[in-house]
């Protein structure tokens, strides 16, 4: 088979390492990819924007599956275009997309469908939604509508920090056309994780669980970050639970996206709060995440290239997905500044003695090659990714491994899978 991943970051990578370990491909491509991925697929220079070009370059090589990494071709209507074409592709329709690309219609789809998750109103204007605010009080949850790369959530502590937000997302536009719908939500409380499915519309499959680190800093401190880490699986997601969210939550889910008229294919991605009064949606997102996909994948024992076959065609019942037993932990090594303005050009040695640790894969995010030399190109730099018998010796083997990676203003989070670790015990 010949496949094309779409895409250039540690998710993509990860998806181009598994696949590529899949006997049934014949050729692997990616768009634009990345040095890293560069080592399994062949790289094309053609943005993830750019529709036509992707269309074109499919077409040209008889591309028999491709696979769509970001949200943004998606809501796009990548998978439309595609299909049409006769194309098979792993990705819902821009409709169906709108699950993540609207927080206003997900949640009102959420109520219509009685999913459990936060309560909350939408506004256009900013003086009502500053007096909901008021009347509501604080903390209080101020979410952009449209996409916003991770940063479109405020959790506002108090009054004045919510009519801030308010003010700057509605009357500064700070996020553009995204902003000109807000949400106002109850803050929940509890744990947070990550539940993923491959699903054909129909059928659903379960990936095993994850848990993102989403704060820059240890313990939760500091700005949101697109994700400094992440491990799988995530022990406060019990069988149980996860029995209740498939019920509860991913069935209604799929089943009210059809009824609807937006026939859902392609990996649904619930981000879970667990309240005391059980488990509630914080997002969806209609793609795989990052940094999740790098530990759930390096847990992955079938064939991913067999599971994406199956959910083109409608055939998902038919399969058995077989996943490692092992503890997956992965630590993003970020540039200097990240998530605000951060530094780029700076070289990076050490990635060979690291993967020299039996265990240990180095994803790629943002890394270029700069006259032969690989020197850092984005926030989030790569994913130092490995796996044990259990928290404890997948976090040693994590960190021995990264000791061996040097850049210029390098920074990790020390407490990733920490959580995990202790979940384990409490859990006996
Ligand atoms: P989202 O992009 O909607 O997942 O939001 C990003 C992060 O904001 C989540 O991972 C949570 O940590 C937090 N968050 C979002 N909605 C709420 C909420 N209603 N209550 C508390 N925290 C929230
Ligand atoms: N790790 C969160 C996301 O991919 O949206």
């Amino acid at each position: 088979m010949k496949i094309l991943v779409i895409g250039s970051g540690g998710r993509e990578h990860a998806l181009v390492w598994k696949l590529a370990q899949s006997p049934r491909v014949e050729a692997l491509y990616c768009a634009p990819g990345n040095p890293g991925i560069a080592r399994h697929a062949r790289c094309v220079l053609i943005k993830t924007d750019d529709l036509n070009g992707l269309l074109d370059f499919a077409t040209s090589k008889a591309i028999d599956l491709t696979v769509v990494g970001p949200e943004g071709p998606l809501t796009m209507g990548i998978a439309d275009r595609f299909r049409e074409a006769g194309l098979r592709i792993v990705g819902p329709s821009k409709s169906a997309a709108e699950i993540e690309s609207s927080k206003v219609f997900s949640k009102s789809f959420m109520e219509r469908h009685r999913i459990p998750t936060a309560r909350a109103r939408n506004f256009h204007e900013p003086e009502p939604a500053i007096q909901y605010a008021k009347d509501h009080g604080a903390p209080i949850v101020v979410k952009v509508d449209g996409l916003a790369g991770g940063k479109g959530v405020i959790i506002a502590q108090d009054e004045d920090e919510a009519i801030q937000a308010i003010d700057l997302i509605m009357r500064r536009k700070t996020f553009g056309e995204a902003g000109s719908q807000i949400l106002l939500e109850d803050c929940l409380e509890g744990e947070e994780a990550s539940f993923l499915v491959f699903t054909d519309g129909k059928t659903i499959v379960p990936m095993v669980t994850s848990q993102d680190h989403k704060r820059v800093f240890d313990q939760d401190q500091g700005p949101n970050t697109g994700g400094m880490g992440a491990y799988s699986p995530a022990p406060v997601l019990s069988e149980a639970l996860q029995e209740q969210v498939l019920r509860e939550i991913v069935r209604p889910t799929i089943d009210g996206l059809a009824r609807e008229g937006r026939p859902f294919q392609g990996i649904l991605y619930t981000g879970l709060m667990l309240t005391q009064n059980g488990p509630k949606v914080l997002e969806y997102n209609a793609r795989f995440g990052d940094p999740e996909t790098q530990v759930i994948l390096t847990r992955l024992e079938s064939d991913l290239v067999e599971i994406f076959e199956a959910l083109t065609v409608g055939a998902l019942d038919h399969l058995r997905v077989r996943w490692s037993p092992n503890v997956s932990v992965c630590v993003v090594l970020t540039a200097k500044g990240y998530p605000a303005t951060f530094e780029s050009g700076q070289p990076i040695r050490g990635i060979e003695q690291a993967e020299a640790k039996n265990g240990v894969v180095v994803f790629h995010a943002g890394t270029v090659l700069r006259d032969g030399e690989l020197v850092t190109a984005g926030g989030r730099v790569l994913g130092v990714t490995a796996g044990g018998r259990d928290f404890q010796q997948a976090r040693d083997l994590a960190y021995e491994a990264i000791s061996r990676i040097r850049f210029e203003g390098m920074h990790c989070r020390m407490d990733i899978g920490l959580k995990g670790l202790k979940g384990l015990k409490a859990a006996g």
